[in-house]
């Protein structure tokens, strides 16, 4: 999704090489294009389709050493309205170009603007709905309107959503809005920031203020002003983030995401830390308060989040609470329905997704108990939820959520067990071994053996049931994420009404079987039934049960209970697709198509 950022300070930073570093930081986030305004006496703008690299290389030398300018503005462009181009790519001018605008999320109403803009006599350039800011902004200056007011009347005149920031000719200042889009400023010794995510300037401040919905903020060199909608001054707070630039490097591996799995032991250590009393068997979830649970519990999540929110789901199931997870995209608050006795809970890693978020609206005015599950702390989520709830992973860089995935099963589980009372030592006890247990296959894993052998098959299955199938699936949408392969994910029992039809020599299955249960032995059975017909089994046992012996091959975790085992299984299925990907020279981190955070709905 769209990146922006911003920067204003003083001669000791090079304005363009902070706004280009800023971007790089945001690339992550998914892009087809990008561009950076710098504001003089007069506006230069440089814009081009395709990579960042694509833009570096299209900047006049001079522009790149340049160091009059002191303040600038940058946008990685996601395509919605018109398609990657550099006449599309953002920063946006009026006619004259007095300002320049940079724009994250969707201009509802902006066809009604556009077309009483073009009644007036503005000409357009792009397909964007980003445009008819600048020119709001330009016909409000030319009716004599200061710079200031002119942004407020402009920004009030959308609907939608919205981060937005806009720099002036002849002034040392951005001007920033935002409503249902991120944006988080940082407050730094040589100046000031802003941008879609704090990754961005990390390297020069970890000192943010998080802009709230209907809130304008006014950055110069000296100092940063939030003002509320009727422009009166917001007190605001200053948070110091909790990690720095070098937890969103990529710290010697070859992609993001090859780290980020291997960051997985030290991400739930994280997310365990002072929740567990081993003693009692009891967990205990400070941000919680005294929240207490009467009625059912919903989950509302996507992709790889919906399926930590199903795993969620089957938890609060088992100790006896009625549990749903919905598509957050599916998800009606009236028609589930959703009361004063309901709990809401948002699984989202970046706490801006568009579904989600909408979601989580709803049930708010529903009158339910929200609690967002996050990684983000001060994103959307957290802010329009009752509660918020940190899984504490570090930054996720690779568009696949990987080590995420792996910290919103564990914080489920701990909310399962606080929601219910109900922790126990043993429960706890295996949640404390999980780590090391993602350690152990990390140090023994056999999926690059695996990888080798699968590169070339027709498709991938994945099977497990009850805990198992959310991994099931999240190994499904891994596979088909990073690779571009087809790939699917069942519930074990679910095959042979139907799938099982798709079964050939070609296509792999992998089966997720921990334990001896009665569990077990129904999926060994469905095991059995792929291998009749000719498909290669791939296991992901902890050798408990004979799965081995219909398995073509067996990739190994350490024995630990149902539940904490598919947190651990789901560590070989992410290194499998990830070996495979990178077999195929597929774009890891930043799959074709694909963004990190999707803010639209
Ligand atoms: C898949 C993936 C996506 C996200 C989904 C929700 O690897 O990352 O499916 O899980 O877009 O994102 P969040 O968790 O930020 O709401």
């Amino acid at each position: 999704m769209c990146g922006i950022v911003g920067y204003v300070g003083s001669d000791e930073n090079n304005t363009m090489e902070v706004l280009l570093d800023g971007l790089s930081g945001l690339e992550y986030r998914g892009y087809d294009s990008a561009g950076v305004a710098l504001a003089d006496n007069s506006i230069d703008v440089h814009k081009k389709e395709g990579e960042l690299s694509a833009l570096e290389s299209a900047l006049p030398d001079t522009t790149a050493t340049a160091q009059k300018e002191s303040v600038g503005i940058g946008h990685t462009r996601w395509s919605t309205h018109g398609p990657p181009s550099d006449v599309n790519a953002h920063p946006h001018t009026d006619a004259d170009r007095r300002v320049a605008v940079v724009h994250n999320g969707i201009i509802e109403n902006y066809q009604t603007l556009r077309d009483e803009l073009v009644d007036a006599g503005v000409e357009f350039r792009s397909d964007t709905d980003t445009e008819v800011v600048p020119h709001l902004i330009g016909t409000y200056l030319d009716a004599g309107i200061d710079r200031e007011a002119a942004f407020r009347r402009a920004i009030d005149r959308l609907e939608g959503s919205y981060a937005i920031a806009a720099v002036f000719e002849g002034s040392e200042t951005i001007y920033a809005a935002r409503k249902d889009s991120p944006l988080v400023l940082g407050i730094g010794e040589e100046g000031h920031y802003l941008a879609s995510d704090v990754p961005a300037f990390i390297e020069y401040t970890d000192r943010v203020i998080y802009l709230d919905d209907g809130e304008f903020a006014r950055l110069t060199p000296e100092d940063v002003i939030v003002t509320d909608s009727t422009g009166t001054v917001v007190e605001t707070s200053i948070e110091t983030i909790q990690w720095d630039a070098e937890d969103a490097g990529k710290s010697g591996y070859d992609h993001y995401m090859l780290k980020e799995i291997h960051e997985q032991p030290k991400a739930l250590r994280q997310c365990l830390r002072g929740r567990l009393d081993e003693l009692n068997g009891q967990v205990e979830l400070e941000e919680l308060g005294d929240l207490s649970r009467t009625g059912p519990v919903q989950f509302v999540a996507c992709g790889t989040s919906y399926h930590a929110a199903l795993y969620g789901a089957t938890l609060l199931r088992e100790r006896g609470v009625s549990a749903q997870a919905f598509l957050a995209s599916e998800y009606d608050a009236e028609a589930i329905p959703v009361g004063a006795d309901s709990m809401v809970v948002g699984v989202t890693q970046s706490g801006e997704t568009a579904d989600t978020m909408r979601a989580l609206r709803e049930a708010n005015r529903a009158g339910a108990t929200t609690i967002a599950v996050t990684n983000v702390v001060g994103s959307s989520a957290a802010r329009e939820c009752d509660y918020a709830l940190y899984i504490r992973a570090g930054p996720e860089i690779g568009v696949a959520a990987t080590k995420t995935f792996a910290s919103q099963q564990t914080a489920l589980t701990l909310l399962a067990c606080a929601l219910t009372d109900q922790g126990s030592r043993n429960l706890v006890r295996q949640l404390r071994a999980v780590p090391d247990q993602i350690q152990t296959v990390l140090d023994t894993s056999r999926a690059r053996e695996i990888a080798e052998v699968y590169e070339d098959a027709d498709a991938y299955f994945f099977i497990g049931r009850g805990y198992h199938r959310p991994v099931a699936l999240e190994g499904a949408l891994k596979m088909k994420e990073i690779t571009y392969k087809h790939a699917e994910g069942f519930a074990s029992g679910e095959l042979k009404h139907g799938p099982l039809a798709l079964v050939t020599e070609n296509t792999p299955v992998f089966a997720m079987v921990t334990g001896d249960s009665e569990q077990a032995s129904k999926t060994i059975g469905n095991v059995k039934e792929v291998e009749a017909r000719d498909a290669p089994v791939v296991a992901v046992t902890d050798g408990q049960s004979n799965v081995g012996r219909y398995a073509d091959h067996v990739l190994e975790v350490p024995a630990g209970d149902e539940i904490t085992s598919s947190i651990v299984a789901n560590v070989q299925l992410q290194l499998v697709s990830y070996w495979v990907a990178n077999r195929l020279g597929r774009s890891i981190d930043k799959p074709r198509n694909l963004a990190k955070s999707v803010t639209v709905e």
